[in-house]
């Protein structure tokens, strides 16, 4: 499932976050690159413990939790911490490729078995041409191109790119979700049933149809959640 969260950042959170990313330090972002993905990524990155990384982490980790719609679409039972990318001059692709099944972070030393690919933009569609995220998907290619504050959830399993950016800075954060529910048809499934039975409930209010049928998203989250 392709999934568009819109203003995961309020306008507010989204201009203190740029505000201490685009002032910062970058660094080459082969440093987290593996050796498929080496070969293809031409991108800055912010350093994983950096002032400025560790400050506007806190930001998109807070907003994060305040999203339900992020939380219905990724199920997360870890979350990755999430890292900050640049695409503009000579540094401004990535090619093809698979995100690594599994990461550590250095911040954490956990493992995150990555279910769910996360981009969350930090600069608007006019301040850039091309950088475009093209994810290849079961309906073909997805060009992903959204306003800032805005975030994209895309299966770990999809080969994806970053298309050239020709004019301007694409700043964007990154990070991948272990979901609770690992099969993507699932989360898909439950992600459904969710929004539904919250437009139901809109409707027609605690009726015996909705109370059941929030029943069976429970028992299906039971059946499929591990925790
Ligand atoms: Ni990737």
């Amino acid at each position: 499932m392709l999934l568009h969260v819109p203003q995961v950042l309020s306008p507010e959170a989204l201009a203190r976050c740029r505000g201490i990313v685009e002032s910062a330090d970058w660094a080459d972002g082969k440093l987290t690159a593996g050796t498929q993905s080496e070969q293809v990524k031409h991108n800055r990155q912010l350093p994983e413990g950096s002032e400025a990384s560790i400050a506007a982490r806190a930001i998109v980790v807070d907003a994060l939790a305040h999203s339900a719609m992020f939380f219905s679409g990724a199920l997360p039972k870890k979350t990755f911490p999430p890292l900050f990318n640049r695409y503009d001059g000579s540094a401004n692709r990535f090619g093809n490729h698979v995100d690594n099944a599994v990461r550590t972070s250095t911040l954490t030393g956990a493992w995150v078995r990555t279910d769910v690919s996360c981009t969350l933009f930090l600069t608007e569609p006019h301040e850039y041409d091309g950088g475009e995220l093209v994810v290849e998907d079961t309906f073909g290619s997805q060009r992903i191109k959204l306003a800032a504050g805005d975030t994209v959830l895309y299966p770990s399993s999809s080969v994806h790119r970053v298309e050239p950016v020709t004019r301007g800075s694409r700043i964007a954060c990154f990070f991948w979700v272990e979901s609770m529910v690992r099969s993507d048809e699932q989360r898909r499934l439950l992600y459904d049933m969710d929004q539904s039975i919250m437009a139901l409930r809109a409707v027609q209010g605690e009726s015996a149809e909705v109370v059941r049928l929030t029943g069976c998203y429970h028992n299906l989250l039971r059946m499929w959640a591990d925790t």
